[in-house]
């Protein structure tokens, strides 16, 4: 009998579902797109019974690929896009579709739930303040404008918790993802009492949680048939995307930060305590690792910046070759600066009202001028967020390790290099948090005595880039010009 596992991420994008063998290497991966509702302006929902269908189909077609059946999984684990609300009534039927970690509906609800606990209060416990993306503020967005709804609920699940439940009959939770309902005590990792009694929202619904590695159910006869998986089989707890996905690169120690460039850009730094930043402008949450927790920072539009720039302005050429291009302008875009705020921002400004601008542009600028400040835009944000990493108390950081799909392109990762003043390295494993996933299955099913060595025994460093001399000196001048646009744009941005 083979061992292998099976990590699945339910993503906003596609259900995924990955195979790993007992060194960690990938032997079948399947996506199955998924639709996204955006029924007014600023909503994102999706249908959780959309995300079971597509990850069903995903894991059947994985083992197909690998030419393996149920019996050769020893173990699952789960991730998924995070603070997605699914709410079920005590038949366990899904309330409304899920409102998603990218919907903007909920500012008055932050409010009150800012008003109700106290912003600072809110930090020391939970760690972060109240952000429309997170879980809280749409459970009483659902209170205030759909109380028939409401009145119905009784258990919050998270996307891949909902497909936890599907495959185990379970309802249960990783620590990753409560900590990023913003309803949980950061230090003891469980429910916070004391926020949920503030917020008047009923502490049984809120279901079990667990450490990555851990069980927290069973295949069941149904989603055995739905699937190909055996009956039977263990679902391990996983982690949120951001948790999982730091496993699958390997950033589980301090020290080790990992820096993506996906659609939204996220910089992650574990710690070994429940470190808070002081005004919350980075996320606190609980790390996948057991005992470990992790602080991030998100640029919203990172890639997203990238696609949009090449979607709107240059929609016939190949992303490649507009980066190429870029290559031919100088360090410093010949002073022409990027904001990448295009969906409002997250760190360092909490900002649904942001905005993307140019600014500097003169005759002299080309396209590849554009595209160029478009990349050192995206990294200055980063640096933002690095700065206050730097600043909560992170200590030193031995290494950078960049992913996403944005960290394909060597100019870009020079581009990050030398805004930072950091070499940027890179590593084997490309398939993020489903791969993280599938090693926090590994580890509960004992292929690996613990996370930390599930990655030191799969995951290798494939390169690195260092930081250009001559970029440092002209990003280094340029910084303080950026940092001064959003302070003098804010007014602006907001009576736009
Ligand atoms: C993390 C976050 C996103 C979502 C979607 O805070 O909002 O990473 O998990 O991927």
């Amino acid at each position: 009998m083979k061992r292998l596992f099976l990590g699945v991420d339910v993503s906003t994008t596609g259900a995924k579902a990955l195979l790993i063998d007992e060194a960690g290497k990938v032997v079948a991966t399947a996506t199955t797109p998924l639709t996204l509702q955006t029924p007014k302006p600023l909503w994102s929902e999706q249908d959780p019974q959309e995300w079971w269908s597509g990850t069903a189909a995903s894991i059947r077609k994985a083992l197909s690929d690998a030419g393996a059946n149920g019996e050769d999984v020893a173990a699952v684990g789960l991730t998924g896009q995070m603070h997605g609300l699914v709410l079920l009534d005590g038949d366990r039927n899904v309330l409304r579709p899920a409102i998603l970690w990218n919907d903007q509906r909920t500012g008055a609800e932050c409010e009150e739930i800012e008003r109700r606990v106290g912003r600072s209060e809110l930090i020391r416990e939970v760690g972060n303040v109240a952000l429309t993306g997170f879980t809280a503020p749409k459970i009483l967005w659902v209170r205030n404008n759909e109380p028939d709804v409401y009145t119905k609920a009784k258990l919050v699940l998270l996307p891949k918790d909902y497909v936890r439940l599907r495959l185990t009959g379970e309802a249960a939770m990783d620590r990753a993802g409560g900590s990023g309902t913003i309803l949980f005590e950061l230090k003891a990792r469980n429910w916070s009492k004391a926020v949920l009694d503030k917020l008047d929202i009923p502490a049984e619904w809120l279901p079990p949680t667990f450490e990555g590695p851990e069980v927290t159910g069973k295949i069941t006869a149904e989603a055995a048939a739905e699937t190909g998986l055996s009956e039977g089989t263990p679902v391990m707890a996983g982690g949120g995307d951001q948790a999982a996905g730091a496993v699958g690169t390997g950033a589980v120690r301090p020290g080790v930060v990992s820096l993506t460039l996906g659609t939204s850009g996220v910089i992650f730094a574990t710690t070994d305590a429940p470190l808070v930043e002081p005004e919350g402008r980075l996320h606190a949450f609980c790390h996948a690792v057991p005992g470990k927790w992790h602080f991030m920072g998100v640029t919203l539009s990172a890639a997203g910046s990238l696609q949009w720039y090449h979607d709107a302005l240059t929609p016939n050429e190949g992303f490649d070759a507009i980066v190429t291009e870029a290559e031919g302008a100088p360090a410093g875009s010949e002073g022409l600066l990027f904001l990448p705020y295009l969906s409002g921002e997250r760190t360092p400004y909490p900002d649904p009202h942001a905005r993307g601008s140019f600014v500097g542009l003169t005759v002299r600028h080309g396209r590849a001028h554009m595209t160029r400040s478009v990349l050192e835009g995206v990294a200055f944000s980063m640096k933002d967020c690095f700065g206050l990493l730097q600043g909560a108390g992170l200590g030193t950081v031995s290494e950078v390790r960049i992913a996403g799909g944005g960290a394909k392109g060597a100019l870009w990762r020079k581009i990050v290099a030398s805004v930072l003043g950091l070499p940027m390295v890179t590593v084997t494993s490309t398939e993020g948090a489903a791969y993280g996933a599938a090693l926090l299955g590994g580890v509960g099913a004992g292929a690996w005595p613990s996370v930390e060595a599930a990655c030191d025994a799969t995951i290798a460093v494939t390169g690195r880039d260092e930081p250009v001399a001559e970029w440092v000196k002209a990003y280094d001048d340029l910084y303080p010009r950026y940092r001064e646009l959003y302070p003098a744009l804010k007014p602006t941005f907001d009576s736009l």
